[in-house]
């Protein structure tokens, strides 16, 4: 039997995808070169699991760049280092985040622990977003840039309060940016998942396929479906390709219905009281 085509939504493209080593980056690396993406550029401080993911891609098409997304000469670095390798920057996938712990509830919000996730979470994606733009706009590419949020937009995050800002923050940061960079025809969106088994939600005890389906089973619409980094891939791939040529400033909420699913039952459960 012939083995199915794989699409080849990215052909040709170049892109960065910045937490690339691990999680939900590491899955988007690989699914941009299984799509045709010309070259991967990961950019992460984990330097050996970076590496390490961009040599199973293949040199051919994918490299390790160390990138701290706190500090903007650095991701001044990767975005030139990208376009002198390479020749182009088509595609950012700003996805480098951190969650704190303990928890941080508004009560015993730790405001030095806020910074420190804010400075990643929120002032890192900036870095990102504007140093791709800048390059995009000065090369003459209608490029893509997705940012990761977090589906806690959607239905909140009570003991992860600074998480949660810092994740508005990035539908702020699209929502503040798409008009001007789509003069310039760059398309910017964010991704918001529900929680997936990564080692960033081990970090909160929700790290295993059982944990996330457990937190996520009573909550989502979607049942007999589980969210995995392959499967956010798929959707940041949509939204970074010509599938998606005409969305843009908008948040793609992967999250099996979640949110609306959690208020329509909490709603039918107060008619039902009345
Ligand atoms: N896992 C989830 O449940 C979930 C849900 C919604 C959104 N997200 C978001 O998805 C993104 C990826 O998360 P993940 O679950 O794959 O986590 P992960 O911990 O597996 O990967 C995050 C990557 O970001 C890198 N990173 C952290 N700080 C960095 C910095 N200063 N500079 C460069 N790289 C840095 C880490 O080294 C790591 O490789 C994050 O922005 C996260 O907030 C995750």
């Amino acid at each position: 039997m012939a083995a199915a085509s794989v699409s080849k939504k990215l052909q040709g493209k170049v892109a960065i995808v910045t937490g690339g080593a691990s999680g939900i980056g590491e899955a988007t690396a690989r699914l941009f070169a299984a799509y045709g993406a010309r070259a991967v550029v990961i950019g992460d401080i984990q330097d050996e699991k970076g590496r390490s993911v961009a040599e199973s891609i293949g040199s051919d098409r994918c490299s390790y760049f160390h990138c701290d997304v706190t500090d903007e000469e650095q991701v001044k670095s990767m975005v030139a280092h990208t376009v002198g390798a390479y020749g182009s920057l088509d595609v950012m996938f700003s996805n480098a985040g951190m969650i704190s712990e303990p928890n941080q509830s508004i009560l015993d919000l730790d405001l030095s622990v806020f910074d420190t996730l804010m400075k990643i979470n929120t002032r890192g994606m900036a870095a990102c977003v504007k140093h791709a733009a800048l390059k995009m706009v000065e090369l003459g590419v209608r490029g893509s840039i997705v940012c990761s949020s977090s589906a806690a937009v959607e239905v909140g995050i009570p003991l992860n309060v600074d998480y949660g800002v810092s994740k508005h923050a990035v539908v702020g940061l699209m929502g503040s940016a798409y008009q001007k960079l789509g003069e310039h025809g760059i398309r910017i969106n964010c991704i918001s998942p529900a929680v997936v088994a990564t080692p960033m939600s081990a970090r909160i005890g929700l790290g295993t396929v059982e944990a996330t389906e457990a937190a996520l089973g009573t909550v989502c619409a979607l049942q007999g479906v589980t969210l995995t980094p392959e499967r956010v891939a798929e959707a940041v791939a949509f939204l970074a390709s010509d599938e998606a040529a005409f969305v843009t400033g908008h948040n793609l909420v992967v999250a099996g219905g979640m949110s609306l699913h959690a208020v329509s039952k909490a709603l039918a459960k107060a008619f039902k009281a009345n």
